[in-house]
């Protein structure tokens, strides 16, 4: 069964939290990860959750910024790294190395989020970019062998755009991740797709061979909706 994983962003208030919960409870979504905003992860006990971020410090003095041990305390399995509008927003390609290191010392799933700009791809610099991507991931970390990692690659111009690539061309992509991890860091990975996955294209994008989950951003905000697209997920 594939990881579906409901990215909410920044979106969603309580009340609507209340209503999405009344509307997947007793449903059937044991695939599914739940990244609501940190206020509202406590909702989320009875599911799979993750944060959409961490500190890349353990703890301390960093105004405005959640700790790994914070939430540990509210049972994440799952943390987002590198996610691009953190990396767009808050610089977050810094600090890659630092959080995946964390998460993994602490026993939290990373979920490494890689993609290239729509710049990078029209230049044929796909491959490059994500190679850089994960070596600034990956390289300084010595505990990944015993470890679970999963990547999700977006590429940034199909966020939230409804402008997805060619299933062709994503399946390759994903066989380019997964064997450079193989061959470079002798690593067996999932790799999730994301970038306005919705009910209209999932069709299309189950044709993909070699995908083992998505990352859905708007698609998940709408819990009917949301619950349907994951019916049609294998
Ligand atoms: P989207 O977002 O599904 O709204 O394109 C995906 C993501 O940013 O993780």
């Amino acid at each position: 069964m594939k990881i579906i994983a409901a990215n909410f962003k920044m979106n969603l208030t309580k009340k609507e939290i209340d209503n999405y919960l009344k509307e997947i409870d007793n449903k059937k979504i044991n695939n599914v990860i739940f990244f609501p905003s940190n206020l509202y992860i406590p909702y989320f006990s009875k599911y799979n959750i993750g944060s959409q971020d961490i500190s890349f410090k353990e703890l301390g003095s960093i105004t405005g910024d959640t700790s790994i041990k914070q939430y540990l305390d509210f049972n994440i399995k799952y943390v987002l790294i590198g996610h691009s509008e953190r990396r767009k927003y808050f610089n977050d390609s810094k600090y890659i190395s630092d959080k995946v290191n964390l998460a993994l010392k602490n026993n939290i799933i990373p979920i490494i989020c890689i993609g290239e700009t729509e710049e990078e791809y029209n230049n044929n610099l796909t491959k490059k970019v994500l190679k850089k991507e994960l070596d600034e991931a990956l390289e300084n970390n010595i505990t990944l062998l015993n470890n679970e990692i999963i990547i999700a690659y977006e590429p940034i111009f199909s966020i939230g755009t409804n402008k997805v690539l060619d299933i062709k061309e994503i399946e390759n992509i994903i066989s380019y991740i997964k064997s450079y991890l193989k061959n470079t860091y002798l690593l067996d990975i999932k790799v999730l797709y994301g970038g306005s996955v919705n009910l209209n294209n999932i069709g299309n994008l189950e044709k993909i061979s070699n995908l083992d989950g998505y990352l859905i951003g708007n698609a998940s905000l709408d819990a009917k909706s949301f619950l349907d697209l994951t019916s049609k997920i294998k």
